[in-house]
């Protein structure tokens, strides 16, 4: 997808609820969740909120990064009405110069496999300055697939190193048909 038309995409996706937008978090986010200490965490294309509700109930600090104008208002009302002391900027994740913290976890369900491929060095370049060292990246994405350019290759997931080690890996389907997969790095 293009830049712009992406962006122009998912703000008319958002005018009904789109189809991904299940406010469920998904067991892989909570196993981790379960299993590490909290501490700071930024969600990439964080939709209308719900991981970072989820993040904060396991006593999380969370912050998310979204260009949706619609989720961005929608994540925070969603956040006030739980009580969440969370930011949600409004945004490019590949662009965001005023982000200047750092993150023990950095979470992307279902956006970096929608950025276009000219913009995913910024992305990377964004990441290795958002998470901090021993830091883990959690990413939930499509596989790329023959004429398709929605979707991660394999040379990509191979390029997160060395900065960042692959820790874990699981392949499935998301509704039985798109091959996709949870990559858990964790940065050196
Ligand atoms: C498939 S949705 C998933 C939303 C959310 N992570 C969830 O699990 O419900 C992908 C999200 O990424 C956002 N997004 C895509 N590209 C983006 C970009 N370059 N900058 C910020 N947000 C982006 C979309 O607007 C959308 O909300």
């Amino acid at each position: 997808m293009k830049g712009n038309l992406g962006w122009l995409w998912f703000n008319l996706m958002y005018i009904r609820r789109p189809p991904w937008d299940t406010r469920v978090s998904p067991p892989e986010l909570h196993r981790f969740l379960e299993n590490h200490p909290a501490g700071n965490a930024l969600d990439l294309g964080c939709g209308t909120g719900t991981n970072l509700i989820t993040m904060a109930s396991y006593g999380w600090q969370v912050a998310g990064v979204e260009y949706a104008w619609r989720a961005v208002l929608i994540a925070r009302g969603r956040l006030n009405r739980a009580g969440v002391n969370g930011k949600v900027w409004t945004g490019d994740v590949t662009v965001m110069p005023q982000v200047r913290e750092r993150f023990d976890l950095v979470l992307d369900m279902g956006c970096y496999h929608s950025i276009p491929s000219h913009r995913r060095v910024a992305y990377r370049a964004n990441l290795n300055r958002w998470l901090a060292p021993g830091g883990t990246y959690l990413l939930y994405a499509h596989c790329l697939a023959a004429g398709t350019s929605v979707g991660i290759s394999e040379a990509e997931v191979d390029a997160f190193s060395p900065l960042f080690s692959l820790r874990e890996r699981q392949d499935g389907f998301e509704n039985e048909q798109r091959r996709s997969v949870w990559l858990r790095f964790e940065r050196v």
